[in-house]
């Protein structure tokens, strides 16, 4: 079997954050979402992966993916001149896939269970194609799947009137048949080739269609309020390795992972569930958790930041309260006034000084 990631799209909805590179390469417990993707592909036995890389900074996927060797997989980059639908990006890889049986995985999509008991099911199965539900809350933000029985009725996306709240989730099992069925389709009212026509057209052309229901959590990432929520659900899994220096004035408390040469100084308290990169400092003052993901060299001073994504690089000595906010690379927070509460959504390279 072979992968595909999709890792194009213009990520409208999480701008400033995407104008700077795809916002399948934010990160979320400090990996890049995509590499979620990429770890469950690789973990389900698929090391054969093509990655769709679109219009917004390529180049920085390829950086960070290369050929894949670094990841024990092998990458083949596909190029998607336009955010033309998943069913077009598909088409893109036909001659990648040959006759093979493949999945694709939404970059933006991440699924706690991984894939290695849906891959065994699909490899064992006649069916030309395999879709994954969950129950949503809001199934007019997603394909909605119709059941008759415990058959497959219909696939509609985003419909108005949903007709069950069964989200059909970013990841799709399929066979080259696809590539047949993707020619026939028309783009929809978004003007995109729907994965949901597809489907649904591959399953009026008689051929089976299985599902299976989502166990654990599945996120789709495309608001920051998103983001903020996978951030913490993959912090809510994480375990408590420790390099770090502490002093004996701080405190660290429940699940925290710590980079090499971190020190955490003076009156300084971490509550996990929490992620700390490499080479950061931390305090004096701070307040750092619960649900914060920090990157490799941040330094933050005099702050209390919860519920938040502080990316690589950045620098935050004020006295803040931050919640529910993504800083992104390099940016800097410096104060001159009085402590205060704030909430943020900065751009690579912002700079704020309060
Ligand atoms: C896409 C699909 C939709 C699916 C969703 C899952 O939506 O079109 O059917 O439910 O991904 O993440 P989009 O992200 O393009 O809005």
């Amino acid at each position: 079997m072979k992968g595909i990631i999709l890792h194009g799209g213009h990520g409208t909805r999480l701008r400033p954050l995407t104008h700077t590179g795809p916002k399948q390469l934010l990160p979320i417990g400090n990996k890049p979402m995509s590499q979620y993707a990429l770890e469950d592909f690789k973990e389900a036995g698929i090391t054969d992966i093509g990655i769709i890389i679109g219009d917004v900074y390529p180049e920085k996927v390829k950086g960070f993916y290369g050929d894949g060797s670094k990841f024990g997989v092998k990458i083949t980059y596909i190029y998607q001149d336009k955010p033309a639908g998943i069913s077009h990006a598909i088409r893109l890889c036909k001659d990648f896939i040959g006759n093979d049986r493949f999945v694709v995985y939404l970059g933006d999509n991440i699924l706690r269970k991984g894939l290695v008991d849906y891959t065994k099911k699909f490899q064992n199965s006649s069916a030309e194609a395999m879709i994954l539900l969950c129950e949503v809350d809001d199934p007019t933000r997603f394909g909605v799947a119709e059941l008759d029985g415990t058959k497959i009725k219909k696939i509609i996306e985003k419909p108005k009137n949903p007709p069950s709240n069964l989200a059909v989730i970013g990841i799709y099992f399929l066979t080259p048949k696809i590539f047949d069925i993707i020619d026939k389709l028309k783009p929809s009212w978004r003007g995109e080739l729907e994965i949901t026509d597809a489907l649904d057209l591959l399953m009026n052309s008689g051929n089976t269609i299985e599902h299976d229901t989502v166990t654990g959590w599945w996120k789709d990432t495309g608001t920051p309020e998103d983001i903020l929520h996978a951030n913490q659900l993959v912090l809510d899994s994480i375990g408590t390795p420790n390099q770090f220096v502490i002093s004996h004035d701080s405190e660290v408390r429940g699940n925290i992972v710590i980079g090499k040469n971190t020190t955490i100084s003076r009156d300084s308290f971490v509550t996990g569930p929490a992620i700390i990169g490499d080479n950061c400092t931390i305090g004096p003052a701070v307040r750092l958790g619960p649900y914060a993901s920090v990157g490799n060299n941040v330094t933050l001073k005099k702050c209390d930041i919860e519920n938040s994504i502080i990316m690589e690089g950045a620098k935050i000595d004020a006295k803040i309260h931050l919640v529910d906010s993504i800083i992104a690379h390099q940016s800097e927070i410096e104060d001159h006034t009085h402590p205060k509460k704030h909430q943020f959504l900065l751009g690579e390279r912002s700079q704020i000084r309060l």
